[in-house]
């Protein structure tokens, strides 16, 4: 998979791609990030990418040409490259998205800065309008890695156990179950006897109710769309019961 970022701050990306698993998918090749200084793309002798908002107001925005022709360069080398530009309008993005996204194999990440983007550019070159969350950021750089790196654990190779991303939270629109190490008991607190057993079925079947529990208590908008089977339901119905007893 390939992702070319385009950012006025290219020095932003040094550390976080030089670290733990996207160091190592970098170094096996799973995945290539080509990051762009988008002043190289900038004309003028003074290299601006930025100017005042017509129309007055505060705070500078993103000159149109710098972008636009960097991602006319990359998609002009591969045609099926698709172009998203992060911004707190456009679509939420969630583990549905990434899953959807990992077809793709070329990506050209927009990275906007001050007050966004010339309106010009999601008309000419945007495939795809991504918000990481209803909170505003000082740029896209952040959204750019949050993406990569959801995109990244789905490749085969990327993660030491495979499993995993199949187990994490949201995988099957629940949220993951607890999850303990060693010692056995810390401070009083002891780790679930069912853990210690050995027994897979129950280990199975504890996971899948915990992994419900949590979700009933902590995230139930998830529930509505989460894949469940007659013994979830049952099980689900016995947590509302409870919660009715609890509330009197
Ligand atoms: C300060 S923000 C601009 C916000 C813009 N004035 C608005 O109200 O929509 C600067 C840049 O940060 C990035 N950004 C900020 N928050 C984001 C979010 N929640 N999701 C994705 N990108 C975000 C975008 O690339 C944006 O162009």
């Amino acid at each position: 998979m390939i992702f070319d970022v385009l950012t006025i701050f290219p020095g932003f990306f040094t550390s976080p791609l030089a670290e733990s698993l996207l160091k190592k998918a970098i170094d096996k090749g799973l995945i290539q990030i080509r990051v762009k200084n988008l002043r190289d793309y900038a004309k003028d002798k003074h290299r601006m990418t930025d100017d005042y908002p017509y129309g007055g107001g505060a705070g500078m925005v993103m000159k149109p040409e710098p972008i636009i022709s960097a991602v006319e360069e990359v998609k002009a080398e591969d045609p099926d490259t698709l172009s998203v530009l992060f911004t707190p309008q456009g679509k939420r993005f969630d583990q549905q998205m990434a899953r959807e996204m990992i077809g793709q194999k070329h990506f050209v990440l927009i990275c906007g800065r001050y007050e966004g983007l010339d309106e010009r550019v999601h008309l000419a070159v945007v495939d795809r309008e991504i918000s990481i969350g209803d909170y505003v950021l000082t740029g896209g750089e952040i959204p750019a890695l949050v993406f990569i790196d959801a995109l990244s654990r789905y490749i085969p190779g990327f993660l030491g156990c495979a499993q995993s991303v199949e187990e994490d939270s949201f995988a099957h629109g629940l949220l993951e179950y607890p999850q303990y190490t060693r010692p056995p008991v810390f401070r009083e607190m002891a780790v679930p006897e069912v853990l210690l057993s050995g027994n897979h079925a129950q280990i199975f079947r504890w996971r899948r109710r915990e992994s419900l529990r949590r979700t009933f208590q902590r995230r139930p908008d998830l529930l509505d769309r989460a894949q469940l089977s007659d013994e979830d339901r049952g099980f689900l119905r016995e947590l509302q019961t409870q919660e009715g007893m609890a509330g009197g």
